[in-house]
């Protein structure tokens, strides 16, 4: 059998809880685990997603939206009987944010992860997959990182993100939970949050490139991504959700593609390619101050997770981008 059938196999009875399944990667997971048949029930406050995001698959019968707080277990603790693993993608990301606003984010990322974890484990839930975030390697000169390097974290954001790892690491020991954390590097692809100061790079390039306006670069645009379609990052959850390797759990796994890119040729890989679509871009581009707390270069090793979960990246970069521009000029 080979790793698509076993995914299916394993997973098409299943019921998944999915936090933030409103979100961009939560709705990604969402679609992939209806389409190969398993039940998935959406638990999301809409704090930064969007209900249109998984209203296109309400379709499915196997599918439920409930809108509720992972920091309220009023909200789901009902659902958890019927649910056999739990994907935690709820959170709110970005750096920036976390500066700005670092009570927010650790309510969400931290309590919100704490409660949610802890009424799983009261529910006999075992099985929780989470994200983390390649933000925890904070300034490690490492390269590629590997998941025992260690460095200075740079932001609350990331503070966040190590505490989740921590608590899933305790909850494994203490209780026999089978937690799985992913550390997502730069994740891209269809309905990413283009919207907003707190949008990540590649959607607000894009939507510049599209409609008209002015790309600003924090610094030279040297700095460098293991930018990672989503698509790799949904097969990452797949994987954690099947595995049978006790060796797995209470562990944290680079989610990558093991390639790094600077910010200038990504631009010209987007730009590059909406033409080879036909849309010429209407962007123009300037640089900026460098922004605090990020770091210069960041490349993930995929070892261990190849090693414990049998991951290798699905789609490579260009393949990634192909498939994005696609679906973003079919949506305009
Ligand atoms: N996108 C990336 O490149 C990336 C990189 C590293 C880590 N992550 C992490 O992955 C997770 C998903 O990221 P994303 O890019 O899909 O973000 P997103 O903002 O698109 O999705 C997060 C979802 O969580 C929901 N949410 C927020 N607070 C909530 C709460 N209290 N209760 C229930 N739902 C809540 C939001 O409404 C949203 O739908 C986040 O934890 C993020 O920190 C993402």
């Amino acid at each position: 059998m080979d790793q698509v059938q076993l995914i299916s196999e394993r997973l098409k009875n299943k019921t998944i809880l999915v936090t933030g399944g409103a979100g961009f990667i939560g709705s990604n997971l969402t679609e992939a685990l209806l389409k190969i048949g398993a039940s998935v029930i959406v638990l999301d406050s809409l704090e930064t997603g969007l209900q249109a995001n998984v209203d296109r698959l309400s379709h499915y019968p196997n599918y439920r939206f409930v809108e509720g707080d992972i920091c309220n277990p009023d909200d789901y603790r009902h659902l958890l009987k019927e649910v056999d693993a739990i994907s935690n993608q709820a959170g709110l990301g970005s750096v920036p944010r976390s500066i700005e606003l670092p009570l927010n984010t650790h309510r969400v990322n931290t309590t919100g992860f704490l409660t949610i974890l802890h009424e799983a484990k009261e529910a006999n839930v075992k099985r929780f997959v989470y994200a983390s975030s390649s933000s925890v390697y904070g300034d490690s000169q490492a390269s590629p990182k590997h998941e025992g390097d260690v460095g200075k974290v740079l932001s609350p954001y990331a503070v966040t993100k190590l505490m989740n790892e921590e608590y899933g690491h305790v909850y494994h020991q203490l209780h026999g939970m089978e937690t799985i954390g992913m550390r997502y590097f730069n994740v891209f692809g269809p309905f990413q949050d283009s919207e907003g100061v707190y949008a990540a790079a590649i959607p607000t390039f894009l939507d510049k490139m599209l409609h008209g306006g002015e790309i600003v670069v924090n610094g030279d645009g040297e700095q460098s991504r293991d930018f990672t379609y989503v698509k790799n990052a949904v097969h990452a959850n797949l994987l954690s959700l099947i595995t049978e390797n006790e060796e797995a759990f209470g562990q944290v796994y680079n989610v990558a593609c093991g390639r790094s890119l600077t910010l200038n040729t990504v631009i010209k890989n987007l730009k590059d390619g909406l033409e080879e679509l036909g849309t010429a871009s209407k962007h123009t581009l300037t640089y900026g101050p460098d922004r605090k707390g990020d770091i210069r270069d960041s490349l993930a090793s995929t070892a261990k997770m190849e090693q414990y979960l049998n991951y290798k990246p699905v789609y490579t970069f260009e393949e990634g981008v192909h498939e994005y521009l696609r679906h973003v000029l079919q949506c305009k």
